[in-house]
């Protein structure tokens, strides 16, 4: 009988957020608006499509497989040689990458929870063993519990700053004093999807671990144009390293890993300051939107809402989450349901940010009554098994 492999049992499968023409085809809900993927509400931006409307007549051809102009654009903008960066297809490849170069079946790799879910399964994927280590109570990365889970084993840490689904960051300070305690046989890998959105100025520069040569210069710090650059649907970002590293990282990648269309819209993403600086303001004035009407509804429902360094929310909404979220799909909002009790919505357009808020005052506060009933019933059921 043909057997799957223990290792790929335990992977968990990753549920990506409802995309809009499958609420549709499932529920019949129109024109829905989708805050579950933090994805760019403004679009990508008008360079990047030009950029890509002139390399489309040339798809018959294979790309640059080593990224040349992209490199180059990027090695001027982050002030790295270009043999210090590694492409991929968006994060989620290159964290595919790195674990493939470093683990081998047995060893083990150390991250928060929750985190990003891709650390795990590329952990599980490669044979290893992933390490989960609670966040502190205010929802922050652990950084001495993660470092007194480091062993001969462990090969790799993951810090996803600013961490997804809580939008939380590790500081400078606790980062500086995290590196400090990190042996030579550990990689670091400092994923920072987000890092274009924070305004917190104790963020840690982490490019000043990658530029120092003792005692640790084992880090792998990853970016990506799927967030604020507007690109997630061409499936681009980037890894920083030492020339050793990416040299190492690119034999296991796959030779044409990231295609011209997309290496071309990246290129002119970076150029395209103003709509990063658009995208940054729409940002902050969502969030400050978000938490004022957050706040109001806390009042009444008990909810708690995390302050994020991110384009997203991470909401403890004390009550089932996952009821919460099919009753907001009925009403065609779709956000990301995070464990038992919590949501993760992601700031969207004005118009969107209204729209969710409206949804979720019907749910929790209109929809209490039906929440009291469910309890009651599950209750009942409860009782009725133990008599
Ligand atoms: C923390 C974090 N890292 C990486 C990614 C992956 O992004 P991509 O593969 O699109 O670059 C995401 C996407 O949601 C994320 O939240």
């Amino acid at each position: 009988m043909l057997k799957v492999p223990d290792h790929v049992k335990k992977i968990i499968p990753y549920v990506p957020g409802k995309p809009i023409d499958e609420l549709e085809r499932e529920l019949g809900v129109l024109g829905s608006i989708k805050l579950a993927s933090n994805e760019n509400p403004l679009g990508p931006s008008p360079l990047a499509i030009e950029a890509v409307k002139t390399v489309l007549p040339m798809v018959n051809l294979y790309p640059d497989g080593g990224g040349h102009y992209l490199k180059s654009a990027l090695s001027g903008l982050l002030g790295v040689g270009m043999e210090n960066i590694v492409l991929g297809q968006g994060s989620n490849e290159l964290l595919d990458i790195a674990v493939r170069t470093f683990l081998s079946p047995g060893d083990e790799t150390v991250m928060a929870d929750p985190s990003f879910i891709v650390y795990y399964n590329s952990s599980a994927k490669a044979g290893g063993s992933p390490i989960k280590v609670a966040l502190t109570a205010d929802h922050r990365h652990d950084l001495k519990a993660m470092s007194g889970h480091i062993c001969e084993k462990t090969k790799i840490v993951f810090i996803a700053n600013p961490n997804n689904p809580t939008g939380t960051i590790v500081s400078s300070d606790e980062f500086g004093e995290f590196m400090d305690s990190v042996p030579e046989h550990v990689a670091i890998i400092v994923d920072e999807a987000y890092h274009e959105y924070v305004t917190d100025r104790s963020y840690p520069d982490t490019m000043k671990y990658f530029m120092r040569e003792a005692p640790v210069r084992n880090i792998l710090i990853l970016r990506t144009f799927s967030k604020i650059y507007g690109l997630a649907g061409l499936r681009i970002g980037y890894g920083i390293a030492s020339g050793g590293i990416v040299r190492e990282m690119d034999k296991v990648r796959e030779p044409f890993n990231t295609s011209s269309v997309a290496q071309a819209a990246a290129v002119a993403a970076l150029r395209d300051v103003d709509h990063l600086d658009k995208s940054l303001a729409l940002n902050e004035e969502g969030k400050k939107f978000l938490y004022g009407a957050l706040s109001d509804l806390a009042s009444d429902t008990s909810i708690e809402y995390v302050p994020t360094q991110g384009n997203f929310i991470y909401v403890d909404l004390k009550r089932d989450a996952v009821k919460v979220y099919d009753k907001l799909l009925r009403k065609g909002i779709i956000v990301r349901p995070m464990g038992k009790t919590a949501i993760r919505v992601t700031i969207g357009l004005k118009i969107e940010n209204e729209a969710f808020i409206r949804s979720l005052k019907e749910v929790l506060i209109d929809g209490h009554n039906s929440f009291e009933a469910e309890c009651h019933t599950e209750g009942n059921r409860q009782h009725n098994k133990k008599t």
